[in-house]
């Protein structure tokens, strides 16, 4: 029935001696003393009642192994757990999708012999592909032997195989079940803990089993063969099991060994340090041994079995249950009765007396109601025995007890594996489907029915489907083979994709380099992309400033209107007001109508209707200065597109709304820049603050310049805080070479095409738009969604730039990163999940490596114009990309201390926004027209 099965006890014996001399001390035929009929029955009754398990021990076993699971799940060392929960990385159960053809290597999970398959998976559901499979038997020197003796063997049966098959001998991927219990650190990186199951090959314990397999594979040199998966056979048999009504999210074996998979709740999983979906977990409850709750049913068989193991003390509950062990359990039973005078007239053959000679094989035959009370005599005689037809009933009683208790200990355990799904689903009926494979499950008459019937009992709220595996797990390996595969295709896919966003140490120097040409062409009044404007600040605040001010600051995300009282502290008083795209594209005299509506609503508010304070107004655009109070719009940047503007002094602008407005009165001091209005703002807690930074809806810096240096404006002395516009850094080509497709495409679509080339690689109007396409590239891929391309994905701005602040949040578990994309209606699966946070990573760690770049040319700018050997000096920073995204300001900060390392560069954030430094420069100013009036 089970044929070419060598019986792994048998080489045992060569090894334990002792077993041998036991027998053979015992095999004389006892003439007298046999016990009496009565005395028989009880001895008979003794031996079977020892493997009767109650209903209430069941209940403990259960409630114990539960136990230990949640104990292990928790990752808790202390007690040690009696089981191990080892996570496998498979996340999902399988779509039906899966194809190709794939080879398979099946070692460890029946007994002494190894299985290759070829598996072809057509992707279609309940059309069917009969695998083609050979068995090879596992010399015992081998399973006995040096590990690379085992991979050895296993590289050559796989070539053996392959040369029967018509296939080609490159690109082969290949799935390796090994079933022992493995600390699993990736699909295909799984190191072996300790071997099961009479396997002892010296060398792999402790070592990653996959590569042991290449570099087998390697030496063998027949065959190029990828192996992509590695798993263990109750992951296979779950993966393989047919896709039905409810998910099939179990797997037990019963074979050599036994053991069970299930797909846990990652979050639970402590050691995978994992938030997101599920993962499957191999219980490996054969190692289950808790004393309380085994102690009761483990008979002095089981201790005498266990004593006489290749592993004492080890697997406890599998010796109990597993292939391996039934047929042995059933011989020491034999052996026993014999040695008592209550089988075979007490006399035993040499066979009954040597370890492995019962096979499970035998047990399954022998219990077999149908197989007759013939064919158990002719068993039995095959032993060396001479059975009486008392004996051929006893000995099926004894398979039967043997038997009974195993299914019945079996269903305990999986009771508890459904009781822990019933309970992290929070579910008050568990539907669910086990998938079962493995011989005793599969060959054994009664064994299924028992655990089925006990199942029920011990989990009468879970309505369970058992379903057998249909080729020993081969299918499922190759399933998981076939995402594995799909999933390290579609990470080369991205890795291309993300390429040329991660930039080395070169090209970005390269950027800074160009960044200080520019700088130093924009100063002299040559054509460059940096226009390099006078802001005709001259001097950073001294503390002496004083008053009322009122201040504007339009062109970041909010428009505010301010009062700043500046006594020897600054207080200020804001309101927000929108500007509605409407108006911020409509005509520019609805859009300063607009703006002075709002001031003479807060005026109102405010209580300052009629008085004419000294007005500072922040303008977040490129201005041509001409002094303080004059500001010629030089083009609208980021979304901004009013009419009539451009060209246009933009204090005039906002003057003649005020006129055709007569009911109010406001004297118009000065125009700033929002970087300059930062800088002031930062400068006036920290005078070494010199430079100004905006990463926002824009991106943007200013810093004071030696005003010898400024073309156009007089005077060689003093400084000059110089309007780098920055935003149209590269606009003459000169990124060309960084700049991506995506860069490309949210270009062409914006409104100003071909302008703000920095800007947009950068700020927070358009990384979120980068990501959105990038996304889009990668569905068309099939990377991402299942290749779905969705509808709103097409939109345009939907992938708002606060979502990778709050995507890339360290704070935040991935779960909630999925709820935040799946508001955006994205059909996601978990590994799109990691995927999407990849791609936010990488277009935000370009722009604040970018950004960083140009912050270092113009430490080094300043450090040279002052003829320093180091620098130390502050920038005042604002803007909500920089101020809300978790990374973004520590790698604007790395990329400057590796790029400019003679400068020791401080970052200080604005809290105040840009309208208090406004307010400071409109203070000089008056300070400077009162001196100048007296
Ligand atoms: C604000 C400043 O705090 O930051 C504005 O007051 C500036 O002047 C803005 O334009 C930049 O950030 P964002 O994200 O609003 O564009
Ligand atoms: C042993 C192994 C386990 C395997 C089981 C069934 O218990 O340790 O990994 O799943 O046998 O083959
Ligand atoms: C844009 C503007 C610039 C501003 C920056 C930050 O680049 O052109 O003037 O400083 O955005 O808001």
């Amino acid at each position: 029935m089970f044929g070419g099965q060598p019986p792994l006890w048998k080489f045992m014996d060569s090894i334990r001696s002792e077993g041998l001399q036991q027998g053979e001390e015992a095999l004389s035929c006892p003439e007298e003393g046999l016990p009496r009929p009565s005395d028989s029955s009880e001895l008979v009754q003794d031996c079977l009642q020892q493997f009767k398990v109650t209903v209430a021990q069941l209940q403990q076993i259960q409630a114990s192994l539960l136990g230990s699971m949640e104990q292990a799940l928790r990752g808790q060392a202390s007690p040690v757990p009696a089981v191990r929960m080892l996570p496998t990385y498979v996340g999902s159960t399988p779509h039906g999708t899966e194809q190709g053809d794939f080879v398979v290597l099946e070692l460890g999970a029946t007994g002494a012999s190894l299985r290759v398959l070829w598996v072809t998976l057509t992707g279609i559901e309940g059309h069917r592909v009969e695998p083609r499979s050979q068995e090879f038997v596992i010399p015992q020197d081998v399973m006995l032997g040096t590990g690379q003796q085992l991979f050895d063997f296993a590289a050559h049966c796989l070539s053996e195989f392959l040369d029967a098959q018509p296939v080609s001998k490159q690109g082969l991927q290949l799935g390796f079940s090994f079933s022992f219990p493995c600390h699993q650190t990736g699909l295909d990186r799984s190191t072996l803990i300790s071997w099961t199951k009479g396997f002892r090959c010296s060398g792999v314990e402790g070592q990653d089993v996959v590569q042991l397999l290449r570099d087998a594979i390697q030496r063998q040199g027949a065959y190029n063969i990828d192996v992509v998966a590695v798993v263990n056979d109750t992951v296979g048999t779950m993966m393989g099991c047919e896709l039905g009504a409810r998910p099939c999210e179990v797997g037990l074996v019963v074979d050599t060994g036994t053991n069970v998979c299930y797909m846990e709740e990652a979050r639970d999983v402590a050691v995978l340090d994992e938030d997101r979906g599920r993962v499957c977990v191999s219980v490996e409850w054969g190692s289950f041994s808790d004393d309380g709750a085994l102690g009761p049913v483990l008979t002095t068989f089981d201790h005498t079995l266990d004593h006489e193991s290749l592993n004492p003390g080890a697997q406890r509950f599998e010796k109990m249950i597993g292939g391996l062990y039934l047929g042995e359990l059933v011989r020491l039973v034999l052996a026993h009765l014999t040695r008592r005078g209550v089988l075979f007239r007490g006399c035993p053959s040499p066979a009954l007396l040597s370890q492995g000679s019962v096979l499970l094989e035998h047990v399954a035959e022998m219990e077999d109601p149908s197989a007759g009370a013939a064919r158990v005599h002719a068993i039995l005689q095959d032993l060396g025995l001479s059975p009486e037809a008392s004996d051929v009933e006893l000995v099926q009683r004894v398979c039967a007890a043997v038997c009974t208790r195993a299914a019945q200990l079996c269903a305990a355990a999986l009771a508890a594996v459904l009781s822990r799904l019933q309970h992290s689903r929070e579910q008050q009926t568990l539907q669910v489907a086990v998938a079962t494979g493995g011989r005793v499950c599969e060959r054994h008459p009664r064994f299924c029915s028992i655990l089925q019937g006990t199942v029920m009992l011990l989990a009468p709220e879970c309505d369970v489907s058992f379903i057998p595996s249909a080729d020993g797990g081969g299918r499922g390996v190759a399933m998981v083979t076939a995402v594995a595969a799909r999933l390290a295709a579609h990470r080369r896919l991205l890795e291309e994709t993300l390429a040329p966003f991660r930039l080395n140490h070169d090209q970005l120097a390269a950027v800074q380099a160009q960044m200080r040409e520019a700088m130093a062409k924009g100063l002299r009044g040559e054509a460059s992309s940096l226009r390099m404007l006078p802001t005709y600040v001259r001097a950073t605040p001294d503390g002496s400033e004083r008053g009322d001010f009122l201040a504007l600051d339009l062109g970041g995300t909010n428009f505010r209107v301010l009062l700043v009282r500046v006594t020897t502290c600054v207080q200020i008083t804001s309101q927000i007001y929108s500007i509605p795209e409407s108006v911020a594209q409509g005509s520019g005299q609805q859009l300063f109508d607009h703006i002075v509506d709002c001031i003479v609503d807060f005026q109102q508010k405010q209580g300052l209707s009629g008085q004419s304070l000294p007005l500072g107004f922040t303008f977040s655009f490129p201005c041509k200065q001409l002094g303080l109070d004059q500001g010629i719009l030089l083009n609208w940047t980021k979304g901004f597109n009013a009419s009539d503007c451009e060209g246009q002094d933009v204090v005039s602008l906002l003057r003649e709304a005020i006129t055709r407005r007569q009911a109010v009165e406001l004297n118009v001091v000065a125009i700033v820049n929002d970087t300059v209005g930062t800088m002031m703002s930062c400068g006036y807690e920290d005078p070494r603050c010199e430079i100004g930074l905006i990463v926002g809806t824009g991106t943007n810096a200013c810093y004071m310049e030696e005003l010898r240096n400024v073309a156009g404006v007089p005077g060689d002395s003093g400084h000059m805080c110089i309007n780098m516009e920055w935003g149209a850094f590269g606009d003459d080509g000169s990124l060309d070479t960084l700049s991506t497709c995506f860069d490309a495409s949210v270009d062409q679509a914006s409104i100003n095409p071909g302008k703000q080339r920095f800007e947009k690689m950068i700020s927070g109007m358009y990384l979120g738009e980068i990501v959105r396409h990038i996304l889009l590239h990668l569905t068309s891929l099939g990377v991402l969604f299942r290749g779905q391309q969705t509808q709103r994905l097409q939109t345009r701005d939907i992938f708002k730039t606060k979502f990778l602040s709050e995507i890339e949040s360290d704070s935040l578990a991935l779960r909630q990163v999925r709820a935040i994309l799946e508001d955006l209606g994205l059909p996601l699966t978990s590994d799109d999940t990691l995927m999407v946070l990849e791609v936010c990573q990488a277009v935000s760690q370009r722009a604040a490596q970018l950004c960083g770049a140009g912050v270092a040319a113009v430490a080094e700018k300043i450090r040279e114009n002052r003829g320093l050997e180091e620098l130390a000096v502050s920038v005042g920073v604002d803007g909500t990309l920089y101020k809300l995204h978790p990374h973004f300001s520590s790698l604007v900060a790395a990329t400057v201390r590796e790029l400019a390392p003679r400068c020791a560069v401080t970052f200080l954030q604005s809290e105040d926004g840009s309208g208090k430094g406004a307010a400071l420069v409109t203070a000089v100013a008056c300070r400077l027209a009162q001196s100048t009036r007296v």
